[in-house]
């Protein structure tokens, strides 16, 4: 499979199975997130990976509704970086996230971006506030997402070149 094919292929799962995830593949997966570029080489992202189903369920009240796919999976990583000291951790966290979510479709296994930056809990409180306190993460770390994993139970199909938005590509001119 070409890199195009495999980035095509890359969907968004949110149906696992109980089967847990070989250590292999998950280690591929974090050194894919590891591997990614971060402005000024600074590597600021910490990988949280979550893999007991006490944590995995509590972590479910993080987001109302849309983090009940943590109590579906059967791994997740924890995406957050020391925002005091790297003014764009956003963009470093999104580029880890991004490897590891395209790794572990690319070696069969299903995974999900959850949102955690500027989203609220179930309570009302940040998202990232839940996800810090449930995991020790100091305050000064933003939470950027969690990546949902799991072996997926279906898989939405690969999309085409046909159906890329190819009208959002400008050539010299906006
Ligand atoms: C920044 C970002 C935040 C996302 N947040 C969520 C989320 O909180 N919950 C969820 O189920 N999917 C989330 N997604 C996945 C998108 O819904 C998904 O990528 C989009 O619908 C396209 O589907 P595809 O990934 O299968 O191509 C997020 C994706 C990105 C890039």
């Amino acid at each position: 499979m070409d890199m195009l094919e495999t980035i095509l292929a890359r969907r968004s799962v949110r149906q696992y199975t109980d089967e847990p995830i070989p250590d292999e593949k998950l280690n591929a997966i974090l050194y894919a997130g590891l591997a990614a570029a971060s402005s000024k080489n600074r590597k600021p992202w910490e990988l949280v990976v979550i893999q007991n189903r006490g944590m995995l369920d509590s972590l479910c009240t993080c987001r109302p509704g849309a983090a009940n796919l943590l109590g579906k999976c059967t791994a997740a990583i924890v995406v957050c970086a020391d925002a005091e000291n790297v003014d764009v951790w956003v963009e470093d966290c999104g580029s880890a996230i991004t490897q590891m979510h395209l790794m572990a479709d690319a070696i069969g296994v299903g995974s999900c971006w959850l949102q955690v930056r500027m989203r609220k809990a179930e309570d009302g409180r940040d998202t990232a506030d839940v996800v810090r306190e449930l995991l020790g993460i100091p305050a000064k770390y933003g939470v950027m997402a969690i990546l949902a994993l799991g072996m997926p139970a279906s898989h939405p199909a690969p999309k085409t070149i046909g159906e890329l938005p190819l009208h959002k590509i400008h050539h010299e001119y906006f």
